[in-house]
């Protein structure tokens, strides 16, 4: 999920360490808790470290003149813990094969039983060292470096970016599948990465490596062959990005770019975890956590909206819970016993506020679970079990795509714990990432933030789930715009917040055609009489139509879903506002992205 850098050129012109080392800083941006290089030269030589670049730096040779070709690596955990060993490059067990992987390889416990039962041995945690395994396998059975790189490639299940270097070869060996990797071609040599910026410095001339294909570049000219082996007509592209903005991937902002990641992140989620015939979920790692009798959900700030969402899907099912926000979960008043199982959502996993909260629970001897975005975080280690979200590293201060994968992975969670599912809830979860794509290829969300922009406050209102999301949808709109923003459960409104209503006060009004129209449909006609434009996001605008002044239009989903979806709608809304305010979107004032404080 973050970095690949591959070079192969020719030796007098650059230092393939150089070119690798420049990549890896450029590719920063994406995030990354460890990094590694291997060159090969006559052997392969592999440096790696826990930590940022820097750590990197300091472990690297002076000078490598006899390197031919090298690949590098930025990681972001999701199979083991970041640490020296588990950092990527790995490679095979003679040394012969160095590999780089971006992505997750669901089948990896089933490849790795087999090669050890063949005597291979392993040196981390991670899936990926499946890879130079699997090649090793098939060059002592006599394959030539690509058809072995090909042979280990097919037997893969999952997301990946990969590249290959082998020892005495100049060149290097690379493929994708729904993991990006784009080459770049010049005189002095040939490159491979996640992502343009990491050799824009070097060349403008790219080529979009496609899901499935193969390529095998060289010192000078790259090769691009389909699943079968045939030779395919690239063609190469300019790029015009001004380097300074290529790290967003042409975007204005990471939130932005974050927000357009969620299908890909939200199937990173997923993946592996539904059982679409059974209409079944399974969290392997939870796969030995009972189905609790009560749950404490501990939080803050979106996370605890992701809670409160979650907490009502578990009540559904029939278990006792509450949402706490961590800084007022207070054991004394609450009562908790070993029975309890303490869920804290925590997209760092170093939230203090949290920590402290599940560190009480520990303490108490209750069960602890945590949620999170990061592996090897303080709270997935000081925790009795761990389910990572998957949505890959988050750079904004404002949590968009974590929030869609949290909400994600505790509806996954509610039903792998209780065991009650459907084949409707499996497949309406299957069909989000597609949906949230066309959410945003079709929102006109910022035609509404434009023509509320200039607006006094903004209200959110919702009801059974999307009441979580109403909150989720102020706090976005505050965080980033510097707005007055509040979200309610719709019902609330007219005890109180209402006396606010004018009619320079847009309301955002949360409605699903399934479940909450007519008390919906009531409130909508409360914020109207006060004059407050009404936008609408809803799966029906024919029901709403009349009443607000816009509708943002959501697919049809699983009435418990909606607000995942109406979310994304949100999102949009408070990014234009700010955009158009001209905000310091990406790191608002006053916030920072992990709170590390009480
Ligand atoms: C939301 O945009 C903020 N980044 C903030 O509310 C955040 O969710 C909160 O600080 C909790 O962080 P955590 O998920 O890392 O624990
Ligand atoms: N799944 C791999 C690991 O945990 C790769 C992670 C990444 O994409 O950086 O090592």
């Amino acid at each position: 999920m973050c970095g690949i850098i591959g070079y192969t050129g020719t030796q007098t012109n650059r230092n393939v360490v150089d070119v690798l080392s420049n990549g890896l800083s450029r590719l920063e941006y994406r995030g990354y808790d460890s990094a590694g290089i291997a060159v090969a030269d006559p052997t392969v030589s592999v440096y790696k470290r826990e930590g940022k670049l820097a750590a990197l730096e300091e472990a690297l040779p002076d000078e490598a003149d006899d390197a031919l070709a090298g690949i590098g690596h930025t990681r972001w955990s999701t199979h083991g813990p970041p640490s020296d060993e588990n950092a990527h490059p790995h490679t095979d067990c003679d040394g012969k094969v160095a590999t780089v992987h971006n992505g997750i390889i669901q089948n990896y416990q089933e490849l790795r039983d087999e090669l050890e039962a063949n005597g291979h041995e392993f040196d981390s945690e991670t899936d990926s060292e499946v890879i130079p395994h699997l090649i090793e396998r098939a060059l002592d059975q006599g394959a030539s470096a690509g058809s072995a790189f090909r042979q280990a490639i097919g037997r893969l299940e999952g997301s990946y970016a990969v590249a290959a270097v082998f020892h005495g070869r100049e060149e290097v060996y690379a493929t994708r599948y729904q993991s990006p990797l784009v080459l770049g071609v010049d005189d002095g040599g040939t490159m491979l990465a996640s992502d343009v910026p990491a050799f824009l410095e070097y060349t403008d001339q790219v080529v979009y490596l496609e899901d499935g294909q193969f390529a095998k570049i060289r010192p000078i000219g790259i090769e691009v062959r389909d699943g079968r082996g045939a030779l395919v007509d690239v063609s190469v592209e300019t790029v015009d990005w001004d380097p300074e903005d290529a790290g967003k991937s042409g975007y204005d902002h990471y939130m932005l770019k974050e927000i357009y990641e969620q299908p890909r992140s939200i199937r990173e989620c997923l993946r592996g975890r539904l059982r679409p015939l059974e209409g079944s979920i399974l969290i392997e790692e939870l796969d030995d956590v009972p189905r609790p009798t009560e749950v404490h959900f501990v939080a803050c700030g979106t996370s605890y909206h992701a809670s409160l969402y979650a907490a009502r899907l578990f009540r559904e099912r029939g278990v006792r819970t509450t949402a706490f926000l961590a800084s007022e979960y207070d054991v004394e008043t609450v009562p908790i016993d070993e029975e309890t199982l303490v869920v804290g959502v925590t997209q760092s996993g170093e939230t203090a506020d949290t920590l402290r909260a599940l560190r009480t629970a520990n303490g108490i001897g209750a069960q602890t679970l945590t949620v999170t975005n990061v592996v090897g975080s303080s709270a997935a280690r000081e925790t009795d079990h761990t389910m990572y979200i998957r949505a890959g590293p988050e750079i904004g201060v404002a949590a968009t795509k974590t929030f869609a994968s949290q909400q994600v992975s505790l509806a996954m969670l509610s039903s792998a714990l209780t065991g009650e599912c459907s084949r409707e809830f499996v497949e309406s979860l299957r069909a989000l990432p597609d949906q949230i794509q066309s959410i945003l290829d079709d929102s006109h969300a910022d035609a509404v933030a434009e023509e509320f922009v200039h607006s006094d406050a903004y209200f959110f209102i919702g009801r059974d789930y999307g009441a979580p999301v109403a909150l989720e949808g102020a706090l976005k709109m505050k965080e980033i715009s510097y707005k007055h923003a509040e979200g309610f459960a719709a019902g609330e409104l007219k005890h109180g917040p209402l006396a606010l209503v004018t009619e320079r006060t847009p309301v955002f009004a949360l409605v699903n055609g399934d479940s909450n129209t007519e008390k919906m449909l009531g409130n909508i006609k409360e914020v109207e009489a006060r004059g407050a434009p009404v936008v609408a996001v809803s799966d029906d605008p024919d029901l709403v139509e009349a009443h607000a002044e816009h509708v943002l239009r959501i697919p049809e989903t699983h009435w418990r879903f909606y607000p995942i979806l109406a979310n994304v709608q949100l999102q949009l809304v408070s990014y234009w506002v700010a955009h158009r305010l001209g905000r310091s979107i990406d790191k608002p004032r006053n916030l920072a992205k992990s709170v590390t404080v009480e």
